[in-house]
């Protein structure tokens, strides 16, 4: 019999030329997944990616939790709750300037292969990925805090805050404006088993800051956040510069020799987080409250409010935590909202608005980093640790 004319029928045709390997490698996939051809594994290749992508746009998320009114100061709000409520169901839609927060970092937990962490990890961040969506204007930015994380028993490192940037970007449409990379000089050197019991990695001292927006243009000024000039340019601006071609190839002309105000910083944001006395640990202390053990240095929310908002907009940190972000806020004029799912926190946080909020001071520190190998040795005098770190070095009996 006849085959029944489908009323699909393939008409078109796509002709793609594959190398010998290419052709040998998807004739045996597509025979060990049982397809008769290369062109029918191809087709189920494509509807397996459609789908995948339709699950991930039509998922739909629901606010969960209460939300209370904790606290109320001039320009700001903290909620207590979850911040899924209040970006999914209370908060209008396109309302908010700038979400600038830090999520919990990583969930690292004992596993025998693949990066779990990771999915889990973005599984659990997709609702707020979409309230974030959700009230985020067109013309505004998503600024990310996140740490990385050491798996558990290995040297070696999740790949799910990596994760999280490339699912904001690839199925939430967010922007990678630019990332920034909080170095905190003041870090100790951790995990202390691989830095300093077996040598085999260096110390881990910067946090990945994701600058993401919905659109490819956020507003920004990054004259907003100048730096001090290097001393070698302040002699530079004073006593003028012979312009000429560097080795890089790049002309030096005279108008670097403009003055702007100062210099636009990098996006290696040096920051210490030493701050062990301030009033809002005075206040916790005084009514025995936990001292949010995560908190934000001022400088690191001040640096972003700058440059993406303008005094009056509307700022939203939703896992506020001790309300870092609402202080810097108030202190610059924007109006705020922190959302927290721990009350003891936010009462620590109430400590921060009780008298005058004070305006930010630190900018005039720099830190120095020295070039590495400053102080390098080599074979034979420092052998290399041949199996990775894999056994504990046995102690050193003193001579
Ligand atoms: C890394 S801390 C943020 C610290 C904050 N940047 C500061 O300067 O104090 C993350 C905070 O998110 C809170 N949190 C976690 N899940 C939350 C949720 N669904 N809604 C609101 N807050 C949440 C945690 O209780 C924690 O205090």
């Amino acid at each position: 019999m006849p085959r029944p004319k489908s009323d699909q029928p393939r008409s078109q045709f796509a002709n793609i030329r594959f190398t010998a390997a290419e052709h040998e490698e998807l004739e045996a996939q597509a025979a060990s997944n049982g397809f008769k051809s290369i062109s029918d594994y191809i087709r189920h290749l494509h509807q397996q990616s459609m789908l995948a992508q339709e699950a991930s746009v039509s998922r739909t998320y629901e606010p969960v939790g209460d939300l209370t009114l904790f606290h109320k100061t001039r320009y700001g709000s903290m909620y207590l709750g979850n911040s899924l409520r209040y970006t999914l169901d209370k908060a209008k839609p396109a309302s908010v300037d700038l979400i600038m927060t830090s999520p919990p970092f990583g969930l690292v937990r004992k596993k025998t292969y693949g990066n779990e962490d990771a999915d889990q990890y973005c599984e659990w961040f997709r609702p707020f990925a979409e309230g974030f969506k959700r009230v985020l204007k067109d013309e505004g930015s998503l600024v990310i805090d996140i740490g990385g994380a050491w798996k558990p028993g290995t040297p070696t490192r999740s790949l799910y805050h990596y994760e999280l940037l490339v699912m904001l970007c690839r199925e939430f449409g967010f922007h990678l404006c630019l990332e920034h990379f909080w170095w905190n000089p003041a870090k100790l050197p951790t995990p202390a088993e691989w830095v300093n019991v077996r040598r085999v990695r260096v110390k881990d001292a910067v946090n990945c800051v994701w600058w993401l927006s919905k659109t490819p243009w956020p507003k920004a000024s990054n004259r907003r956040v100048l730096a001090k000039y290097s001393d070698s340019m302040q002699s530079l601006l004073k006593n003028g510069y012979q312009a000429r071609l560097r080795p890089s190839g790049h002309d030096i002309s005279d108008k670097f020799q403009k003055d702007n105000g100062g210099a636009v910083p990098p996006n290696l944001l040096a920051i210490a987080n030493t701050d062990s006395n301030s009033s809002y640990q005075e206040y916790c202390r005084k009514n025995n409250i936990a001292i949010h053990p995560a908190r934000f240095p001022a400088q690191l929310p001040e640096y972003f409010i700058r440059m993406l908002t303008d005094p009056g907009d509307n700022i939203l940190d939703p896992f506020g935590g001790s309300c870092m972000t609402g202080y810097v806020a108030e202190s610059l004029g924007r109006h705020w909202t922190c959302v927290e799912l721990e009350e003891e926190y936010l009462q620590g946080a109430k400590g921060r608005f009780i008298s005058n909020v004070q305006p930010i001071n630190g900018r005039e520190v720099s830190y120095s980093i020295s070039v590495p190998c400053a102080n390098a040795k080599d074979a034979p005098e420092v052998p290399l640790i041949v199996d990775g770190g894999r056994a504990r070095p046995k102690p050193q009996v003193p001579q």
